[in-house]
């Protein structure tokens, strides 16, 4: 492959060594969900939009997944050795391109944007983003971000240094007091950015972190409260309840201090999107060196599984129309499921050769652990990991090469160590099964062969 051209969305690349996209991926490229009106993804898109609404905002959709390593990692502060630019995690072009992992490589270019019309003071940003990633019902290797930010300070009629902060910090207390209140129950653990571990800038000023960060957090607790007026319009008034929601604080290379917001949902917490105080150096590189503000990126899947109802994030790409003639544009309505056709079990067992003397453990085993897969690449602290000899992800690659969304899930069922050898063998079980009919007995097989034959190509493992 190394040498040859793949045309990616109308452009043409050179592949090279570090080249791991795959022709099953590719051809999910320029589906463009968010942009069919009837389709979920695109309902929900606009639902969100709304609640940061024009002339403030600009609303953007990106089509083309392919950017640099640069706007992707190098321009949000990532480390070197960050986990999430790891071959294992990310769909390579080639060295310099790859599929955006995430909307936020998209970030230069939107702050680009600002500070030439006085009224648009922030952004939406809407695409497919692209991760290597475990097999099972929430998770697929290209699913949808919305980001968005806001920024002050930008007036240009302003001149002196001084002036202009004293001016964006009363627009700030202003605009603070304008946001409209919500009736959720919100818990914040995440109040104290004085701490080593969530720290403001030090080119900040206290007061105005003060500002960024409670308008960041009202903004979201206002989009909540839409989204849970929007999933209740159904239930009669008085079955309602409220929603509860907690912030926590996290880790984002590309802010800080760093929240994340988290949502009750059957009883368990539910990490629903990232946030932050920008970078101050990322707004300098776009040109905005007066500008303080804030940023958010949230999965769409998980918001529309949510308000839909969807139990499978394989169905957002179906093209059955017992799932798309149930949604219209501008409403939500509970996914009622169509029959379900018969699962299709098979397992697949194989020694790992031993990993190379010095190869550092990600997670903790060698071959990936369970927090690993399903945790999120970008906000994995920076000190975490190396890429083994053979990874989680590299069998959740070959399945989906091979059986594309016809794999409901893999997970590992039994691992073991031979006492004598101290080689491991590790046992995968993969579901196969189509949410469109039922799987004839030999096509599974013929899938499942091939899946052992490339396992043992690729990485030269010994099947059992
Ligand atoms: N890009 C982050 C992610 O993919 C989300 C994020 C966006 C966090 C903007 C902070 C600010 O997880």
């Amino acid at each position: 492959q190394p040498g040859h051209q793949k045309t990616i969305a109308g452009a043409p690349y050179v592949l090279d060594n570090t080249t791991n996209v795959t022709d099953s991926i590719l051809n999910l490229v320029g589906r463009n969900l968010y942009e069919h009106p009837d389709h979920p993804i695109c309902i929900t898109r606009k639902l969100i939009e709304s609640c940061f609404p024009q002339p403030e905002y600009n609303h953007f959709t990106m089509s083309d997944p392919v950017v640099t390593v640069r706007d992707n990692f190098d321009v949000l502060g990532f480390p070197a050795d960050h986990p999430g630019r790891s071959r294992t995690d990310t769909y390579y072009v080639n060295s310099s391109h790859l599929l955006r992992t995430h909307t936020s490589a998209h970030q230069h270019a939107a702050f680009q944007t600002l500070g030439s019309e006085e009224r648009t003071t922030g952004y939406t940003i809407c695409a497919d983003v692209y991760r290597r990633d475990s097999i099972d019902r929430s998770h697929f290797p290209v699913f949808h971000q919305m980001e968005g930010a806001r920024v002050w300070g930008l007036d240009p009629d302003i001149e002196s240094r001084y002036a202009a902060q004293s001016a964006r910090t009363a627009k700030m207390a202003t605009q603070l007091k304008a946001l409209p209140s919500t009736s959720i129950i919100v818990e914040d653990n995440a109040t104290n950015f004085s701490t080593d571990v969530n720290p403001m800038q030090p080119e900040h000023d206290p007061t105005e972190v003060q500002l960024v960060v409670s308008h960041l957090k009202r903004s979201l607790e206002y989009l909540m409260q839409q989204i849970h007026n929007a999933a209740q319009q159904s239930i009669p008034q008085s079955a309602r309840t409220p929603l509860q929601v907690r912030w926590v604080e996290a880790y984002f290379p590309f802010t800080s201090p760093s929240f994340e917001l988290e949502v009750l949902w059957n009883g368990e917490w539910l990490e629903l999107l990232g946030s932050g105080v920008v970078q101050q150096s990322i707004l300098n590189k776009a040109g905005l060196t007066r500008g303080i503000g804030w940023a958010w990126g949230l999965g769409i899947e998980r918001f529309a599984m949510l308000l839909f109802g969807i139990p499978d994030i394989r169905l957002f790409w179906s093209t059955d129309k017992r799932f798309l003639q149930q949604f219209s544009s501008g409403k939500i309505t509970k996914f009622e499921p169509f029959s379900k056709y018969p699962p299709c079990y098979k397992d697949i067992a194989f020694w790992i050769n031993p990993a190379p003397a010095g190869a550092s453990p990600r997670g903790a085993t060698p071959w990936g652990s369970a927090a690993a897969a399903g945790g999120d690449a970008t906000k994995a602290s920076p000190t975490e990991t190396q890429p083994a000899a053979f990874h989680e992800n590299d069998i959740m690659e070959v399945v989906r090469d091979v059986a594309g969304s016809l794999a409901e899930d893999v997970k590992l069922v039994d691992e073991f160590v031979h006492p004598t050898s101290g080689r491991k063998s590790l046992c995968y079980r993969i579901n196969y099964r189509s949410l469109e009919r039922t799987l004839t007995n030999e096509e599974v097989n013929r899938l499942h062969d091939e899946v052992a034959k490339r396992m043992k190509a690729q990485f030269g493992v010994e099947l059992r």
